[in-house]
């Protein structure tokens, strides 16, 4: 049976479901079959992003749904993000455009600046290389001009809400005093070892409601990255594992709990049937108030930060100008 969500208000009036599906690193036929299990299990909000390359695998679905009768536009949230390599207020209808096209939508609930910084535009090479294998950045980023071109895509239509992805106080603070319209959310890095908890208490204050993404601490991508033995593995932390067993819960369970009962949204990723069914039977217990504190115990910080934009291929993100993130 199809679980009950709950959701959170956003500053538009949009109501956006709690727990949502990710989709990163998901593709082809895996992703709709998973897809197709997510909406059975009672999943209405979906992450994706044009990086991702699966927003029209995400589209054959969801016109299956759509047109069967089976679901409602206005039952989905529907959230994706514009690419570095178009991350230029001229270039952001364009990529908007392309993204309700390969999602088969109308319009998007929730348009998201994915990065803070920019690539140069390659067309659709996404991760843009140099001859020495570093990223090829776009110097001239300028957030006010293209917050207020995001601003557009909702006059127009196109999306009901606009928000920020991995941007740091500094940068969401100059956004709020030139804004028009609200910035509605705020998707960040945020698991058990990582709780962020100074920004989230900025957007609590800010009316910025904030999306938890690696909410499992996104395994594969450590492992793939070479931080296996500096970012230890949540699923397998032995508080976790505790209390998992004191709760008749999975590991998985007790981390995307913690994370919602604080009021913050998440989207984790899964292609399994069974995981994406159990990631979403969160709505019938509570955590204890002593298992909270437990939990909120294990934040490493910034040592834990999965997805640093500063190692790897992207090493010479330092030499953007709203760098640090
Ligand atoms: N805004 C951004 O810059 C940004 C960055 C990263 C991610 N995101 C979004 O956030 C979503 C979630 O982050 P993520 O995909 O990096 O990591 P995640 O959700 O923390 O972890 C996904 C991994 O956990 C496994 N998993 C899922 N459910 C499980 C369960 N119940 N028990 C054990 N393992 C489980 C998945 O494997 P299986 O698939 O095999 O189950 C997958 O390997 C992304 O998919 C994307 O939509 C956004």
């Amino acid at each position: 049976m199809a679980q009950q969500n709950s959701s959170i208000s956003l500053s538009t009036g949009q109501q956006m479901p709690i727990l949502g599906f990710g989709t990163w690193h998901a593709s082809g036929e895996e992703l709709e079959a998973a897809l197709d299990a997510a909406l059975k299990a009672g999943y209405r909000h979906i992450d994706t992003a044009t990086v991702y390359e699966n927003e029209r695998f995400i589209g054959n679905v969801l016109k299956k749904w759509l047109d069967s009768g089976r679901i409602k536009r206005s039952d989905l949230f529907i959230v994706t993000k514009v690419p570095p390599s178009g991350n230029r207020s001229g270039d952001i209808e364009k990529w908007l455009k392309r993204s309700l096209r390969n999602l088969h939508l109308t319009y998007i609930d929730l348009y998201l600046v994915h990065t803070p910084f920019a690539y140069q535009d390659a067309g659709e090479e996404f991760h843009p290389l140099n001859e020495q294998g570093e990223i090829m950045i776009d110097t001239d980023t300028d957030h006010l001009q293209i917050w207020s071109a995001m601003e557009n895509q909702v006059v127009q239509g196109r999306t009901k809400a606009i928000g920020l992805s991995n941007f740091n106080i500094t940068q969401i603070k100059k956004i709020l005093d030139n804004a028009k319209l609200p910035v509605s959310n705020l998707q960040i890095e945020l698991h058990v070892h990582f709780q962020q908890n100074k920004l989230v208490k900025f957007c609590q204050n800010h009316d910025i409601s904030v999306t938890a993404y690696a909410p499992l601490g996104s395994r594969g991508f450590v492992e793939k990255i070479g931080k296996r033995d500096t970012v230890p593995d949540s699923l397998k932390n032995i508080t976790v594992l505790e209390i998992a067993k004191k709760y008749e819960k999975t590991p998985a369970q007790i981390l995307l709990k913690h994370i919602i009962q604080k009021g913050i949204a998440t989207v984790p990723k899964s292609v399994n049937p069974l995981r994406i069914k159990e990631n979403i039977e969160l709505f019938d217990w509570k955590l204890e108030t002593e298992d909270v504190d437990k939990l909120n115990a294990l934040d490493m910080g910034e040592s834990a930060r999965v997805c640093d934009f500063r190692s790897g291929f992207f090493k010479s993100l330092s030499k953007h100008p709203e760098f640090p993130f």
